[in-house]
């Protein structure tokens, strides 16, 4: 509450961002991707959900919501004067926005992670990874800024430049202003998150599964990687994973565009992030396409589960 006679402004990112980074160009692109959210926010909420390739009732070509995100995207990281290199989930290749790499960044994103999610109305978001100079294939540690923007109910954005997280929310005058300073999570918690089909779990991360089951830890899955982890993180607790499987060693999530922002976020907040066996930012990306097994959330749960999978698989 502001104390009386004092008005209480609210902080908008651009304003929090100056206070808490001194980099102009950083603070720049984290406000271009926000701006850009605004207007995927637009096209989630109106849009016809049509496929790419179909018409609208006007004849105008329709793009599928995670095309026109990618689009949307990277308009306005080419247009922003900053960027070096852009690689997003929804493109094979890199995209060169500029040659000279020196005082740039190059951003890694997945316009619409879980799109799918947007037929059956369920929450969806954008994931967004930022390093310095023109290298895309740097460990997650590298990063200098993660964020994500959660499209639910309300439309949040939650950033770390590595000095904290925090939460805004979009008012009704679509700008984002903070709601939660320096999120921090406790070591161990009563929710997880559990992705992949159980059957092809393996021993190790079943026995986990039951250890945390035993402990009585509940079930939070809706199959959206924003909210799941944005749940992990908000209410401070517990774990999602997406495991190894039987058939699928490297799991399904991707390292440049879905675990290494989340990692970074959630180690901001006094978290961990596993591959099970060993810590997610300190893996080299080789490819574009590199995934691999994730447990990430409360420091102590994710310990437990390196140590089930240490003796079982
Ligand atoms: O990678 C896309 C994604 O939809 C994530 O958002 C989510 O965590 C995961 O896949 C869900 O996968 P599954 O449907 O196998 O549980």
């Amino acid at each position: 509450m502001s104390e009386p006679g004092k008005t209480k402004f609210q902080v908008d990112l651009r304003r929090h961002l100056r206070e808490t980074d001194e980099n102009r160009d950083l603070t720049r692109l984290i406000c271009e991707i926000a701006d850009a959210s605004k207007y995927i926010v637009h096209s989630i909420r109106t849009g016809d959900l049509g496929v790419a390739g179909t018409s609208n009732l006007y004849g105008e070509e329709q793009l599928a919501l995670d095309v026109l995100s990618d689009r949307i995207l990277q308009k306005r990281l080419s247009h922003s004067g900053v960027v070096a290199n852009i690689v997003s989930e929804e493109r094979p290749d890199i995209i060169t926005v500029s040659t000279e790499s020196a005082g740039k960044y190059s951003v890694a994103f997945d316009p619409l992670d879980g799109s799918s999610l947007v037929d059956v109305n369920l929450a969806v978001g954008t994931i967004v990874s930022i390093y310095e100079g023109g290298d895309v294939f740097q460990p997650g540690r590298n990063q200098v800024a993660a964020m994500y923007i959660l499209y639910g109910p309300r439309s949040t954005l939650v950033y770390s430049t590595g000095n904290g997280v925090h939460e805004f929310a979009m008012n009704a005058l679509s700008e984002y202003t903070l709601i939660r300073e320096n999120v921090t999570m406790a070591n161990a918690g009563g929710i997880y998150s559990p992705g992949g089909q159980r059957n092809l779990y393996s021993a190790g991360t079943e026995s986990f599964v039951q250890d945390l089951e035993a402990r009585g830890s509940k079930l939070r899955y809706s199959g959206g990687f924003v909210p799941d982890i944005n749940q992990v993180l908000m209410k401070g607790k517990g774990i999602f994973m997406y495991p190894h499987l039987k058939n699928a060693p490297n799991g399904k999530l991707r390292l440049l565009f879905e675990l290494n922002p989340m990692a970074f976020l959630i180690e901001q907040a006094g978290g961990a992030a596993s591959t099970g066996r060993e810590r997610i930012l300190d893996l080299k990306p080789k490819s574009i396409d590199d995934r691999a097994p994730v447990f990430i959330g409360a420091k102590d749960d994710v310990a437990r589960a390196e140590e089930f999978i240490a003796k079982q698989g």
